[in-house]
């Protein structure tokens, strides 16, 4: 019975904001934070996850792996900028608290970004846990899960980190969970965070990454950016 209450305390729990550049964002009453930057939700997601992330990897066919796919918003930016560079993309996404219907009706993401709504819907009815073909270019898998007992068993080259700030999940900022994303990350991967906070950038440094301070999004001075850069041992032969 209590988890009963719980779980209809859960689905009361969300409803939609607008930010300063006018786009959505949800905010959650159970974490007490906004999926997105108040100051711009569009603004802020192209800026540290698209031009921050994945238009720094020029590979003809990318993997990202996201960490909280939430609203979706993330993800319909990545297949929308995929298609206009003529790009492949992978895109595998975690998330424990799937939002409900209303909320992904309620969102208006598609209509500012010149996009199709379809291709926003598809994206939130896409199955759980099975590869699904999007668009010929947009591959997903939504992975319902806890990122704390997740091992990815692909390889990514692009990591959003884009759960909720370490003030509210401690334990999605650790060593632990920072480890097993970078042992999975391909050579010259990078993870990018809208996070600008020294514990973590210690943190993401301690497991293996290059760590840069980034200017952050409208409303925040720095972001981050960690690049796992392989040390290839260099044998100098004397002749
Ligand atoms: C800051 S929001 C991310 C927003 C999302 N990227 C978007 O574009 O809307 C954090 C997300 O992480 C999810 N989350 C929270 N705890 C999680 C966990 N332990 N494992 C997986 N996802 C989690 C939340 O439900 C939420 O959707």
């Amino acid at each position: 019975m209590i988890i009963v209450i719980l779980e209809f305390r859960k689905t009361m729990t969300i409803s939609i904001q607008t930010t300063a550049d006018g786009s959505q964002t949800v905010f959650s009453d159970q974490f007490q934070e906004t999926y997105h930057s108040v100051n711009g939700a569009i603004v802020e997601s192209k800026h540290v996850f698209i031009e921050a992330g994945f238009n720094t990897s020029t590979l003809p066919s990318i993997t990202v792996f996201e960490a909280g796919f939430g609203t979706g918003l993330n993800a319909l930016l990545t297949l929308l900028e995929a298609r206009k560079r003529g790009i492949n993309v992978v895109y595998h996404s975690i998330e424990l608290y799937p939002l409900q219907q209303s909320i992904i009706d309620g969102l208006e993401y598609a209509g500012l970004l010149s996009s199709d709504r379809e291709l926003f819907r598809a994206l939130h009815d896409a199955p759980w846990n099975r590869v699904t073909s999007i668009t010929p270019w947009f591959e997903l898998k939504k992975i319902k899960a806890d990122l704390l007992d997740f091992t990815p068993d692909d390889n990514f080259d692009v990591i959003y980190f884009d759960a909720f700030s370490p003030n509210i999940q401690p334990d999605l900022w650790s060593k632990t969970v920072f480890q097993k994303l970078y042992d999975k990350m391909n050579c010259n991967g990078i993870l990018t965070t809208y996070c600008a906070k020294g514990v973590v950038r210690r943190t993401l440094q301690e497991v293996g990454f290059s760590v840069e301070r980034l200017a952050g999004p409208p409303g925040k001075r720095e972001m981050l950016r960690g690049k796992k850069v392989m040390n290839i041992p260099v044998r100098i032969f004397k002749s």
